[in-house]
C-alpha cells in the first residue's frame, strides 16, 4: 500500500484522509488512486540510496524513472522536480517528456526498434543519450546525426547473459533474445567479434556518434542483488578491454532498472540501500581489480519507484459461489467456507493485464465499509469475455461482500494503466493523484464518445 493509506472507523479506504467513497463520486469506477507524496518519496528514496551507495566510487547515480511503468505530464515533472532523469522507449513517450519540459542530458531513449522520426526528434530534443539496441541502429544514428551535422550521445545496450529469475540468476553463454548486442565471441560473423565488440569498434569509428558508455537490463520484479552485481561484473571487464583495445574512455555505465516490489504478503524485495550497497561493493572492487577510473553509473527504475503508490479502486457487481477445495497447501480452517466465490468487478483485463500475461498476484481488500462476516475464498474477476479475465485469484474477502461495495487492489502502479487497452470497448480508466488531502485527475478516464471517436462510422463504407 502507498503511505497514507488507512482504513477509518468506519472501514472505508482512505488516501492521505480523502475517502474511496468521495472519489467514486467524483470520478466513478474502475479508478487508478496514486499518492503523489508517495510517488515522489520513493523516488527520492531510490536516487538518495543509489546516490550514498556510490557516492565515493562516481560521486552518485543518475536515476532514469522508467516512463514505460508509467508516465503521464504530471509524472514527468514529479521525476524531474524530485531530481531524477527520464528514461521513454517511444516517440509517444517523448512527447510526454516534451510537454513536461525534459530535455537535454535529462532524458534518455530506448528501444529495440526505433525510427528515423523517433531517433531526429531524440536529436531535436538534444537528448541526453540514445541507447542504441544493434549495429543496425548504429549505423542509421550515425547516419541521421551526419547529415544533420550534430554528434548523437550514444549508449551500447548489451546481453551480459545473466537470466535474471526472482530468486535465483543463471549465467548463459548465449543470448537468445531481441534486445541488445550479444558479448558471446561468436555472435557476428566476423571471426571472433563479439556484436558488442564489433558496436564499440564502429561506433570509435563514426565522426558523429560519441560513445558515452555501456548499458544492460537483466530482466524486471528481481529482488536479489546478485544478478545485477553479476551483470556490472561483465560490463566492467568488457568496459575496461575495449577501453584498452581501442584507447578509448567509456565515462558511463547503466545498469539498467527491475528492482521488484511485493504485490503479495509472500514478496520480500530487499530495500533499495541494500541492492545499492551490494552492487557498489561489486563496481568498487572490479574497478579496482582492473584499475581503471569508475565509470558515472546509472540505473532505469520503473516498478520500484510507482509500482506501490498506486491502488485500483473497483466496484463489486455480480456474485457467484463455486464449489472447490482448500487450495493446495492449505489447511481447511474453521471459520472459513470453501466454496469460492467469484466476485466480478467492474473493470478487469483491460486495466490489469497483469494477472493474465504474466500469472501475477495481487491481493484486494474491501474498502468500502467494515464487516464481521466470515473470510470467504473469493476471486475477484473482471467484465471481459475470457474466462482468464481474474484481478485476484485467490483472496478471503468477508462473506457478506455485496454488489455495490468497493474493492481496493493495492500494488497497481506499474504497468497496470501503462498496458490498458479497451477491450470489449471499455473506456480506460483514469487516474487520480492525492496530495494533502485533494485529490486531482492527472490522465482523465475514457468516455464513450472517446471510445467511438476514431471509428469512421458509414462515412468510408
Ligand atoms: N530499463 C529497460 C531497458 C527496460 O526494458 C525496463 C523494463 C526498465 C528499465 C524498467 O524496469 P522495472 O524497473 O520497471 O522493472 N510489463 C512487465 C514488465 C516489463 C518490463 C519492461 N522493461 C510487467 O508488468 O511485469
Amino acid at each position: 500500500w502507498a503511505a497514507g493509506v488507512e482504513k477509518n472507523d468506519a472501514g472505508e479506504v482512505t488516501i492521505d484522509g480523502v475517502s474511496v467513497s468521495e472519489l467514486k463520486e467524483q470520478y466513478g469506477t474502475p479508478l487508478f488512486v496514486m499518492s503523489e507524496s508517495d510517488f515522489r518519496a520513493r523516488a527520492r528514496a531510490f536516487k538518495d540510496a543509489f546516490d550514498a551507495a556510490f557516492a565515493d566510487i562516481c560521486g552518485g547515480v543518475d536515476v532514469y524513472y522508467a516512463g514505460k511503468s508509467f508516465l503521464c505530464t504530471a509524472v514527468a515533472s514529479w521525476v524531474a522536480e524530485e531530481g531524477l532523469r527520464l528514461d521513454t522507449c517511444s516517440g509517444g513517450e517523448l512527447a510526454v517528456a516534451a510537454r513536461a519540459g525534459i530535455e537535454g542530458p535529462n532524458l534518455g531513449l530506448h528501444g529495440n526498434n526505433k525510427s528515423d522520426a523517433e531517433i531526429n526528434r531524440a536529436l531535436d530534443m538534444l537528448l541526453g543519450r540514445i541507447v542504441v539496441d544493434s549495429l543496425d541502429e548504429l549505423e542509421r544514428v550515425a547516419k541521421i546525426a551526419s547529415s544533420r551535422g550534430e554528434t548523437a550521445k550514444v549508449m551500447l545496450r548489451l546481453t551480459p547473459g545473466v537470466h535474471a529469475h526472482t530468486h535465483e540468476f543463471i549465467a548463459t553463454a548465449h543470448e537468445d533474445q531481441k534486445f541488445g548486442l550479444s558479448m558471446a565471441e561468436d555472435s557476428t560473423e566476423e571471426a571472433g567479434l563479439s556484436a558488442a565488440e564489433e558496436a564499440v569498434a564502429a561506433a570509435t569509428s563514426y565522426a558523429s556518434i560519441e560513445l558515452l558508455g555501456l548499458h544492460c537490463h537483466i530482466g524486471s520484479q528481481i529482488f536479489e542483488p546478485d544478478g545485477f552485481a553479476v551483470a556490472a561484473e561483465k560490463l566492467l571487464g568488457f568496459l575496461a578491454a575495449m577501453q584498452a583495445k581501442y584507447s578509448i574512455v567509456m565515462p558511463e555505465l547503466d545498469l539498467g532498472g527491475g528492482y521488484g516490489i511485493a504485490y503479495t504478503p509472500v514478496d520480500t524485495p530487499r530495500p533499495a540501500a541494500e541492492i545499492a550497497q551490494a552492487m557498489a561493493d561489486v563496481v568498487r572492487s572490479k574497478c579496482a581489480e582492473l584499475d581503471i577510473t569508475p565509470p558515472r553509473i546509472s540505473i532505469e527504475p520503473g516498478r520500484a519507484i510507482v509500482g506501490s503508490t498506486t491502488f485500483t479502486l473497483y466496484e463489486v457487481g455480480t456474485l457467484k459461489t463455486v464449489r472447490v477445495d482448500a487450495p493446495e497447501g492449505e489447511e481447511t480452517q474453521e471459520n472459513v467456507t470453501y466454496p469460492r466465490r467469484y466476485v466480478s468487478v467492474d473493470g478487469g483485463m483491460s486495466d490489469n493485464a497483469r494477472p493474465v500475461l504474466y500469472d501475477a498476484d495481487y491481493s484486494a481488500i474491501l474498502a468500502s465499509r467494515n464487516s464481521s462476516a466470515a473470510p470467504q475464498l473469493s476471486r475477484v474477476v473482471g467484465k471481459h469475455c475470457e474466462s482468464g479475465d481474474i484481478v485476484v485469484r485467490d483472496v478471503y474477502l468477508p462473506a457478506d461482500v455485496a454488489a455495490g461495495d468497493l474493492l481496493a487492489v493495492p500494488g497497481t502502479g506499474a504497468y497496470c494503466w501503462a498496458l490498458s487497452s479497451n477491450y470489449n470497448y471499455l473506456a480506460r480508466p483514469g487516474v487520480v493523484a492525492v496530495r494533502d488531502g485533494a485529490a486531482r485527475l492527472i490522465v482523465r478516464g475514457e468516455t464513450e464518445e472517446d471510445l467511438l471517436n476514431r471509428d469512421m462510422g458509414v462515412a468510408n463504407v
